[in-house]
């Protein structure tokens, strides 16, 4: 996983696959361009292999070179993005191509691109009056967040929302469906087209993992590959 910032992406990944099946997949490598990034402690405290690759001011190939050594060191299947800030050179892009995912907060490709993260993202859709906004898991392609859409989950701007409390609401669903896609790719069942799981945060129909899983067709397509 590669992560800038708090890494509570990072730390659900970690918590699902502990708690799932991690013969499917684990985080076995955390990398950060910044060596302040909270999701190096998370990875630490886990014991799982953890490294700064500085970006600024270094060439794209460069840091591509230093990227994919490590990715294969560490024999990495999937890379997955999760409040990583920086573009992922080319040379990357194209030796993960389907297997390099990117979580963005957001329903793009609305509030997507350029400098469109973290609250600024929150702002820009309070201030264009949505009444939805959720998280956007996608492939990752050479431009900023227009690779292909994975899944996406919508949840409702209300009344009053501040970019503070429409961002919490829109991470605790990051949090339900990055790690749910990341397992679904890992078995080989991404999704052919974009997924829109239903269900409100914090109601009685917040729909768990195995909802998500069902949507992403996770538990009917296993069970076929398990009667096959
Ligand atoms: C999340 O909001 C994610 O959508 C965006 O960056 C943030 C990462 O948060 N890409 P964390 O570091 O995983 O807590």
């Amino acid at each position: 996983m590669l992560a800038s910032g708090g890494g509570s992406n990072l730390q659900a990944l970690i918590d699902h696959f502990n708690a799932t099946d991690s013969t499917v997949a684990r985080v076995a490598l955390v990398v950060s361009d910044r060596a302040d990034a909270g999701a190096l402690e998370r990875a630490a405290r886990a014991g799982i292999a953890a490294t700064v690759v500085a970006v600024r001011g270094r060439e794209a190939d460069d840091v591509a070179r230093e990227l994919l050594a490590l990715f294969d060191t560490h024999r990495i299947g999937l890379v997955v993005l999760a409040g990583y800030l920086k573009l992922i050179p080319a040379a990357v892009v194209r030796r993960y191509a389907g297997r390099i995912v990117n979580v963005h907060p957001a329903l793009l490709p609305a509030f997507g691109g350029p400098g469109m993260y973290g609250m600024r993202v929150h702002r820009a859709v309070i201030e264009a009056g949505a009444t939805e906004s959720g998280p956007t898991v996608h492939l990752v392609d050479e431009e900023y967040d227009r690779g292909a859409v994975l899944a996406r989950w919508p949840v409702p701007v209300l009344p009053g929302d501040s970019p503070e409390s429409l961002a919490a609401r829109v991470l605790q669903a990051e949090h339900a469906l990055l790690p749910v896609v990341v397992e679904a790719l890992a078995l080989g069942l991404a999704p052919q087209r974009p997924i829109t799981i239903t269900g409100q945060p914090g109601t009685t129909d917040w729909p768990g993992v195995a909802d998500v899983r069902r949507a992403l067709g996770l538990t009917h397509r296993e069970q076929e590959q398990q009667r096959s």
